[in-house]
């Protein structure tokens, strides 16, 4: 495997610099920008929060709706006011949209000086040594293999209790309307053991939650054949103060072996991520997500049955391609009677490449589009709402996260059931695991006394 190593800085001769790094999109995004982070530690940089005092700045990407790239874009323009303040300045674009637009980002974008595809992380040091001599540099070339499974994550902006692993990288779903498989390539699982390492690494030094990263986690495979179930085991019994989530599940791979495993654990958070993103066979087809309602619903009876108190969220897409009334309609019933906690709503964005944008015509107009998704906020808004309604009185056991956004005198956590929960602190502090009973709520939050 290719070191990085060699590449390192002389660590007496150069005094460190330093590296903003600005991430957008996914989890996984995040966590890469840790990893990232760890690459560049180790040849003679240090992260800042502050962007006026970096050497170096990165922007992670994302491209899975145009908005999201057109805000990268924004703030590209931004960065050249600070590359007229410090001319040495280098601006690197990492991640997905590095990867879908290459070099044609630096044509478009000449602030841009370098551009790394997110399976080339490992040559950074060599391409900002290039860029350095005032050359652009790029590596966009994705791998079969690389898992960076040996690279221990810096923890950006952590409270220092809850963590990512990131387990696998690429997707091979190929569902038609998704640019991640262009941008992240080939589906590849990391070594086991390197993952239970870095969680029992994580427990040691203080950490009290981690969630296992995927696109999509059912479909975790070790070299020696053992799959995501066998993980989450192996991960739930280092600890029983470790709580463990995972993100994402793909409906067609949901297996009841994973449920009872859950149930099997009470450190396994009761939270399942089930994106539907319509409730149209028809539209669910042509999406090619290879499931149909039916799977899909008999897969949440699955999870009631097994994992009864089991909270449950989602991804929707409005609008995408022939999308009728009916269709929409469609998705609005099977969201009123799955009753999901919590979703992340869509509207349908042509992708440039994509089996959808070759094929079929994006003809829900936009104002069809807003609408339809408008009715589907608005549907999940009172969904969540009467979820959190029917936790008035019941008491959960909460990992303090952190002080509250508004005020010191109260701290914030979550439930198993991945619900933010609000309480006064008395002497509790962040990592402690405290019973609250809740006395009150909003569609996104729970309020509640700690039971001393
Ligand atoms: N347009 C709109 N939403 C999309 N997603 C993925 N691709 C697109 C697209 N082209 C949504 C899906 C997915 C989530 C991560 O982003 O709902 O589950
Ligand atoms: Fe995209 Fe589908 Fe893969 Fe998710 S499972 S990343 S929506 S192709």
């Amino acid at each position: 495997m290719f070191k990085i190593h060699e590449q390192k800085y002389h660590p007496d001769l150069d005094p460190k610099r330093k590296l903003y790094i600005e991430t957008y999109g996914c989890q996984m995004n995040f966590s890469d920008s840790q990893i990232v982070g760890s690459i560049m530690t180790d040849n003679n940089f240090e992260t800042t929060d502050k962007i006026d005092e970096a050497d170096l700045i990165f922007v992670n990407t994302c491209s899975i709706r145009d908005h999201a790239e057109q805000r990268v874009r924004a703030r590209l323009q931004e960065f050249k006011r600070y590359k007229k303040l410090k001319p040495g300045l280098i601006i690197g674009v990492l991640g997905c949209m590095a990867e879908r637009l290459k070099s044609q980002l630096i044509d478009e974008e000449k602030m841009v000086d370098v551009i790394v595809g997110p399976d080339a992380y490992r040559d950074l040091p060599r391409l900002l040594s290039i860029a350095e001599t005032g050359q652009k540099a790029i590596n966009v070339i994705l791998s079969a293999d690389e898992t960076y499974a040996d690279i221990n994550p810096v923890r950006l902006d952590s409270t220092g209790i809850s963590a990512f692993i990131s387990i696998m990288r690429g997707c091979e779903n190929f569902c038609s309307y998704c640019v991640v498989p262009f941008t992240r390539g080939r589906e590849r699982s990391r070594n086991p053991e390197t993952i239970v390492s870095e969680a029992q690494d994580l427990f040691n030094s203080g950490f009290r939650e981690v969630t296992l990263l995927g696109q999509n986690v059912n479909s975790y495979k070790s070299e020696r054949g053992s799959g995501f179930p066998e993980l989450m085991e192996r991960i739930a019994e280092i600890d029983p103060a470790l709580r463990v989530r995972f993100a994402t599940s793909h409906p067609k791979d949901l297996s009841d072996e994973l449920l009872k495993t859950m149930a099997a654990y009470p450190n396994i958070c009761r939270s399942i991520h089930l994106p539907v993103q319509s409730g149209s066979d028809k539209i669910l087809k042509l999406m090619n997500r290879k499931y149909d309602r039916q799977w899909y619903m008999g897969r949440i009876e699955a999870i009631r049955a097994i994992l009864p108190d089991c909270a449950l969220s989602t991804d929707v897409i409005a609008g995408f391609c022939t999308e009728t009334e009916d269709d929409h309609q469609q998705t609005l019933e099977l969201m009123k009677w799955a009753g999901y906690d919590y979703a992340f709503m869509f509207k349908y964005s042509e992708r440039p490449g994509t089996v959808a944008e070759k094929r079929y015509e994006d003809d829900v107009p936009e104002e069809v589009k807003s609408r339809r998704l408008k009715e589907i906020i608005d549907l999940q808004q009172e969904l969540s709402y009467r979820s959190n309604q029917a936790d008035i009185g019941k008491t959960f056991e909460v990992l303090v996260e952190n002080f509250s956004k508004k005020s010191q005198k109260e701290l914030s956590g979550r439930n198993s059931h991945n619900k933010v929960v609000i309480f006064p602190k008395h002497d509790f502090k962040p990592g402690d695991y405290v019973n609250v009973r809740i006395t009150a709520c909003t569609s996104a939050t729970l309020k509640g006394e700690a039971i001393i």
